[in-house]
């Protein structure tokens, strides 16, 4: 068998993406809670208003609300994250659905609006604890190992609003002592924890809506603050239960040159250094890699580290490196050819119907690649296909293409384990459907579990097993033998 035996086959949800119920048994709302769907550049944005009640929209996680300015939500609009697909009240059955599939593991991720919904001050909302006990107690009646995700994108609003989010440090400290909470009080039902999800894309929005070199200079502080808190919470893991896993998580973003012109292939490099490897790198060996300098010089950013945040993020290297992988791009230095949509398009490869251009082989070479760098155990958090399914009348949904995209995704993942990768698991996104984090849709759908929920607000929230579900389970049986 290619796999190992104890091999974490399972999938992904995501608190702000999948539990709705956003305001109630004390969770506070989050920047998820005002997003919109997203606008004509494919973008989502939020609300705000200022003390002198002029209004704007800001955009996702782009760390550029105005000092001052207050999120709201608008009358009569639609805010998918609301109610989501309401997991906050439908968590045993889903968690059985998934029981049923096999799964050994599930990645979900802990809202912090939940815990510490007004800030360590205001004390922890008990109620948010006991409802994250019940899922971690639910999914270990399956034999479920959670992967604990601890920050995805979902901190309370008043954090942005009056702190300025991720750029004040003492964030750190509120991170810190809420992971300190979930690491106490479910020690021993969750031994695998990841501390911060795709760590790497908010650098990547701040520098896409940036406006002046003060806003990268915050967006870059932002992420050295959240690798010193990550690096804080791996010490503070291994302390309390010397069994915990600890690892961190970057979005794949991987690319070919698309011609082979050799400063294509440079460039190439240069953004895998400035997307990717600056991030894993520290939170995989422990410090700054030494092109970080020249990446700083190039964006007129000046990044001092204090020999407090070196000596923790040295004391604070990860067990396990994640990351998440959909699909590839290609980077020139020339015009392209065509495009689809806004990417260069590779001749080579399908596309889904949002554009992501499909790319198994290019699967097997991140995990090569990934491997080769670190030696040390990876874990895939995150692979899988956007799609539009139908529900058809007698309840099934017949959804082959996602099959065809997981067939091939794990077959390449099989071939790279075969040729010495060592691999904990795979968790492919979303399980169960959700709202899309990058378009605020529900049409577009991931999950092996179809939910009846609809962009319109309507739906019954029904579950549903497609198609994917039942091949699902046979490769889990089969230990990912059989993917007929
Ligand atoms: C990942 C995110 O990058 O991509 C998920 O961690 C997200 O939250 C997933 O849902 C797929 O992206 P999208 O925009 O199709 O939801």
């Amino acid at each position: 068998m290619a796999f190992p035996k104890n091999f974490l086959w399972g999938g992904d949800i995501s608190a702000a993406q999948i539990e709705g119920a956003w305001d109630e048994d004390g969770k506070s709302p989050t920047e998820a809670d005002y997003l919109l769907g997203a606008d004509k550049n494919s973008m989502r944005v939020a609300c705000y208003r200022m003390p002198d009640g002029t209004e704007g929209k800001v955009p996702v996680m782009s760390g550029m609300l105005p000092k001052g300015a207050k999120y709201i939500l608008k009358d009569g609009v639609f805010y998918p994250n609301h109610k989501a697909t309401d997991f906050y009240h439908h968590y045993k059955e889903d968690i059985a659905l998934l029981g049923e599939m096999g799964f050994r593991a599930l990645n979900l991720s802990i809202s912090w609006a939940r815990i510490y919904p007004y800030g360590v001050e205001k004390g922890v909302n008990q109620k948010g604890v006991e409802f994250y006990r019940d899922v971690l107690k639910e999914c270990r009646k399956y034999g479920i190992e959670p992967v604990v995700t601890l920050y995805k994108y979902d901190m309370s609003a008043f954090y942005i609003e009056d702190w300025g989010g991720w750029s004040n440090r003492k964030l750190i400290d509120e991170y810190v002592e809420f992971a300190r909470v979930c690491l106490t009080e479910y020690k021993g039902l969750a031994t695998i924890w990841n501390t911060f999800n795709e760590i790497n894309v908010p650098l990547m929005l701040c520098k896409m809506v940036h406006k002046t070199t003060a806003d990268l200079q915050r967006g870059y502080e932002e992420i050295h603050n959240q690798l010193v808190a990550s690096a804080k919470v791996v010490q503070l893991a291994h302390q309390i239960d010397p069994d915990n896993k600890v690892g961190c998580m970057c979005a794949g973003c991987f690319a070919y040159p698309y011609t082979c012109d050799p400063n294509d292939f440079l460039k190439l490099q240069q953004e895998a250094q400035a997307g990717f490897y600056l991030f894993s790198d520290v939170f995989v060996r422990g410090y700054y890699p030494s092109y970080a300098k020249s990446i700083f010089d190039k964006e007129g950013v000046v990044m001092n580290v204090s020999e407090e945040d070196k000596a923790d993020l040295a004391a604070g290297k990860v067990d396990y490196m994640a990351f998440s992988y959909y699909n590839s791009s290609c980077i020139t230095t020339h015009e392209a050819d065509a495009t689809v949509k806004g990417s260069i398009k590779n001749p080579y490869l399908d596309a889904s119907e949002w554009g992501w251009q499909i790319d198994p082989v290019g699967f097997k070479r991140a995990l090569h690649e990934l491997y080769d760098r670190y030696q040390l155990p990876l874990l895939v958090i995150e692979n899988g296909l956007g799609a539009q399914d139908t529900l058809e009348a007698d309840g099934t949904i017949h959804d082959p293409y996602r099959v065809d995209y997981m067939k091939r995704h794990i077959a390449a993942m099989k071939e790279a384990v075969e040729e010495g990768v060592d691999l904990m698991g795979y968790t492919m996104w979303s399980c169960i459907d959700l709202v899309s984090a990058g378009s605020g849709e529900l049409r577009k759908r991931y999950g092996f579990v179809y939910v009846d929920a609809h962009d319109d607000g309507t739906g019954t929230f029904k579950r549903y097993r497609k198609d994917s579900f039942w091949w699902y389970k046979k490769v889990i049986e089969s230990n990912g033998e059989d993917l007929g």
